[in-house]
């Protein structure tokens, strides 16, 4: 049950120009890395002035994302610039005595939250229902809306419902076409006022938008957001919306399309889901194969507050510090047949992923907030509508993935809708 290979931008072989290679950045983050890069134990370069170093060593990983962590507490200013105008400090970009204080109220607020995904799922279940037998489904479109209402009712319960989820998610993507790609590039080099002036429009209109549902949704005690302090509400359902949405939703259309790329996987799915058993083993296998494949943050970003030295190099303060889970999950060290999809090697039995070389959610004090939220919902999502429908690629060139700050499959992928049972 293995042998599809799903697409992956082509990498470069041995060292390319400083100007090629932000070229490429600007074109998408999954281009800069070189062949090489997934064969050994770390880069490092010198960016207009600026010293990068890539980490790929398990040793190293572990030095700078958990037991230096706090050598590498603050991530890249230009992150938070682009950030800091929509989530404000919000946990992402919250930096010393704040985010202490709210990363504990966050975990235990995402801890009680009340069950309701069942509901949006099968409201979305009845959608497919009601369509044509064989009906074009644009995928990637489709799996942002799901998700957008699965996040909107975690964070405000029953106050968060589709429509306003398709208003926010529009806003969301007209600032995230801001900050991606070239623009990407230019944002960071442009000073901070007019970066504001750039993005603050957008951010301005999305809080807008957001402060009537956290009204509704406190006064009704529902959802997430009833349990953080008002003062830290706006900015973090905010935050939580923009670090959640294009990640869950890239996992779930990555899901998708490995699947109508893999018919054998895609049959042990269907046998697992008729069985009805309680227990997924092959569907928790696939989104996290899906996850190592595509993985919807496929760069993590520090910087070294002071000088210091992981296993393997010494790190100059000042250093842009890199891992990308895009990288360690296709090294030929770690994996076999690294670009294959595979969900069997996260079956029950098969030998666990090494330390530190399998990282979707990031690791360490900074993981993520949402990751048990993330593999619940996407489960739910995924055993309910794959065992009623099948989505099927159409005829034509496979999608080639981008990055920016988050990975995208494609812009729109449009897929064929059948029926599996009556
Ligand atoms: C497939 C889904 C997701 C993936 C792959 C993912 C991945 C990540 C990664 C890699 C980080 C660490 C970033 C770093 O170390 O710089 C992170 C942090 C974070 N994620 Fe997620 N995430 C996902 C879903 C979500 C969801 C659904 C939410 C919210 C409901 C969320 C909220 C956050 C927050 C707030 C942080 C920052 C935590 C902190 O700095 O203390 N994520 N995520």
């Amino acid at each position: 049950m293995s042998g599809a290979t799903p697409p992956f931008p082509p990498r470069h072989k041995g060292e390319i120009p400083v100007t090629e290679l932000l070229a490429k950045a600007s074109r998408s983050l999954l281009e800069v890395w070189g062949e090489e890069m997934f064969r050994n134990s770390g880069t490092t370069l010198e960016v207009l002035g600026q010293r990068l170093i890539i980490f790929n060593r398990p040793a190293a990983i572990e030095a700078v994302l958990v037991t230096q962590a706090e050598s590498f507490a603050a991530k890249p200013p230009q992150l938070s610039k682009l950030l800091a105008p929509l989530m404000g400090q919000g946990l992402f970009i919250a930096e010393g005595a704040r985010w202490r204080a709210r990363r504990p109220l966050t975990t235990a607020a995402m801890a009680e939250l009340a069950d309701g995904l069942d509901a949006v799922i099968a409201a979305w279940a009845a959608q497919w229902a009601a369509r044509p037998e064989g009906d074009t489904i644009e995928l990637i479109g489709a799996m942002e809306q799901v998700s957008a209402e699965m996040l909107l009712r975690l964070l405000f319960g029953p106050a968060g419902d589709a429509a306003a989820a398709a208003q926010i998610m529009r806003l969301a993507h007209a600032y995230r076409a801001k900050i991606s790609g070239a623009g990407l590039i230019t944002l960071m080099a442009l000073p901070d006022p007019l970066v504001r002036l750039r993005l603050g429009g957008d951010a301005k209109r999305i809080r807008a938008v957001v402060a009537p549902l956290i009204a509704r949704a406190r006064k009704a005690g529902s959802g997430l957001i009833a349990a953080l302090p008002a003062d830290a509400a706006a900015e973090e359902v905010i935050s939580l919306f923009g670090m959640g949405h294009d990640a869950l939703s890239g996992l779930l259309a990555a899901t998708w399309f490995l699947l109508a790329e893999a018919p054998e996987v895609e049959a042990a799915l269907h046998a697992e889901l008729d069985s009805g058993a309680e227990d997924r083993p092959m569907t928790r296998a696939v989104l996290r194969e899906a996850l190592r494949l595509y993985p919807p943050v496929p760069l993590i970003a520090r910087v070294a507050g002071r000088a210091t030295q992981v296993p393997g190099m010494a790190v100059p303060q000042g250093s842009l510090a890199f891992v990308s889970p895009w990288l360690v999950h296709r090294h030929a060290d770690h994996w076999e047949a690294p670009d294959e999809f595979r969900p069997a090697r996260f079956l029950p039995g098969a030998p666990a992923p090494a330390p530190f070389t399998y990282l979707p959610f990031g690791l360490g004090p900074r993981g993520c907030v949402g990751e048990a939220f993330t593999l619940r919902a996407a489960e739910q999502a995924l055993a309910t509508l794959a065992r009623r429908f099948r989505l099927a690629r159409l005829p034509g060139r496979a999608p080639i993935p981008t990055a920016g700050l988050t990975l995208s499959l494609a812009l729109r992928l449009p897929m064929r809708l059948t029926r599996r049972t009556g």
